[in-house]
């Protein structure tokens, strides 16, 4: 079926393509939970190039949550300095704190436990467990939503009201059920090298062939521009 086609592809595209990325690093295939939530956190507001000193940064002054669970929050805020949305930073804190008061420091693989804790939602649930656990949770930011409204020629906004929902649904369908963390980021890898808001690489693109907007010619038009 054309589903388990384009998540061969993307998988494919993804292991030759994607960029070398600290937080990418895996010791013995795995990667490490807090690594990954770090990240995570930080790439929700700040482009991947603007994270990297930040993230390098932060994980030499708190390499495990429990280091961040025992920091000073002014620290902690200070190594922010310049990332903004100090209360990610603050959330961020107060949940390794949680996680060493009530899990000894674990970083578990389960969704009811991450859920409650501050600053996480839906984006950072499925992007830790999916890429630290491999759990089939589906992830939609800015750049897989792009991706996924071109793929299928979503004719609304998939950022707004029901394009919202359109959206995390058609996440949560084209995901597999095996490296679901590696689909993941392939969708939002594509979305920064080749599915790129303007002239898209189309060329490049290892899922051309499936794609209802570049069928109809209508890449550009797909997402509607963000409303400013
Ligand atoms: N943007 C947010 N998380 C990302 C990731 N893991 N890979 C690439 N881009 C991202």
């Amino acid at each position: 079926r054309t589903l388990a086609g384009v998540r061969t592809k993307l998988l494919n595209w993804f292991d030759k393509n994607q960029r070398d990325l600290p937080w990418r690093r895996t010791v013995n295939g795995a990667r490490d939970a807090y690594q990954v939530w770090i990240s995570e956190v930080m790439l929700q507001q700040t482009t991947v190039a603007a994270v990297v000193p930040y993230f390098e940064r932060f994980l030499a002054a708190f390499p495990d949550v429990r280091a961040l669970a025992a920091a000073d929050e002014q620290r902690v805020l200070k190594l922010w300095e310049g990332l903004g949305y100090y209360r990610r930073a603050r959330h961020l804190h107060a949940a390794a704190k949680l996680l060493v008061a009530a899990h000894n420091g674990d970083l578990p693989d389960d969704p009811d436990v991450w859920a409650p804790l501050p600053g996480v939602g839906r984006y950072i649930l499925g992007a830790v467990l999916s890429q630290a656990f491999d759990r089939p949770l589906p992830i939609v930011e800015a750049n897989s939503l792009r991706v996924l409204a071109r793929l299928f020629a979503y004719p609304g906004d998939p950022r707004e009201g029901e394009g919202k929902v359109w959206v995390w649904a058609a996440a949560e369908t084209v995901l597999p059920a095996k490296r679901a963390g590696d689909f993941n980021q392939s969708l939002m890898e594509l979305g920064a090298l080749i599915c790129t808001p303007a002239a898209p690489a189309c060329d490049r693109c290892p899922v051309r062939d499936n794609c209802e907007a570049k069928r109809l010619g209508r890449q550009d038009q797909i997402p509607p521009k963000k409303k400013q």
